[in-house]
């Protein structure tokens, strides 16, 4: 059997360019690719133009905003990461993820992580991106990545503690997708196990 090359999606909330976290999201994803044989494919808030935020249902999102949602709904191995805004994830990243299809990310490998400008915020990663992906049950890389403003030369990422948690994500995030394979494609069948497991078990009454 023919298994087809998992794709790496991933998703920033960067409202600017250059980006610090479209870079630490960059350098996650190339770490998983040194680990797995994956293709890679990056988005952020800025490729989903204005029409994101103006959409108030998935009706009215632009083809851009629509594109970048089903590119997020179809990864197999997605990389979420924000700058931290307010002390949470940017209100057009939590936006996009509003239009997500709630069964999409079932099982699915997930990294999460998050820039800011000092250490304050590191929890963001567990107290606010952890959380987002539970809802969606996704199943997020055990090490989180958060990188401060010292963190980074040039807008890359350069402390070696940093680059060590890039790795720790990478070689789990890329054992997991191997374990739990490609997503199948829409109509192919069953869900995998992993997919089947993934939500609603209805409680006994
Ligand atoms: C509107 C705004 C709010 C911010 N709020 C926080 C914050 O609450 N905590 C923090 O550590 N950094 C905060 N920052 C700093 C950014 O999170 C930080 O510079 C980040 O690395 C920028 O990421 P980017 O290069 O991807 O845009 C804020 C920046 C902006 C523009």
């Amino acid at each position: 059997m023919i298994v087809p090359r998992q794709k790496i999606v991933a998703f920033t909330g960067n409202t600017r360019r250059p980006s610090r976290s479209l870079n630490l999201a960059a350098l996650i994803a190339r770490r998983i690719q040194a680990h797995l044989d994956a293709d890679y494919r990056h988005l952020d808030v800025l490729d989903a133009g204005p029409g994101l935020g103006a959409a108030l249902t998935r009706k009215q999102l632009t083809p851009e905003a629509l594109a970048v949602v089903e590119a997020v709904e179809e990864a197999d191995i997605l990389v979420a990461v924000s700058p931290v805004y307010k002390g949470s994830y940017t209100g057009l990243f939590k936006h996009l993820f509003d239009f997500v299809d709630m069964d999409a990310l079932i099982g699915r490998p997930v990294v999460i992580g998050a820039t800011g400008g000092g250490p304050r915020h590191s929890l963001v990663v567990e107290h606010q991106m952890r959380p987002l992906f539970g809802f969606f049950s996704a199943l997020t890389i055990p090490t989180a990545v958060y990188a401060e403003d010292a963190s980074f030369q040039d807008d890359e990422v350069a402390d070696p503690a940093i680059l060590a948690r890039v790795e720790a994500a990478a070689v789990q995030c890329a054992e997991l997708a191997r374990a739990v394979g490609p997503r199948r494609q829409r109509g192919e069948g069953a869900a995998a196990p992993v997919e089947q497991t993934g939500r609603v078990i209805p409680l006994k009454s």
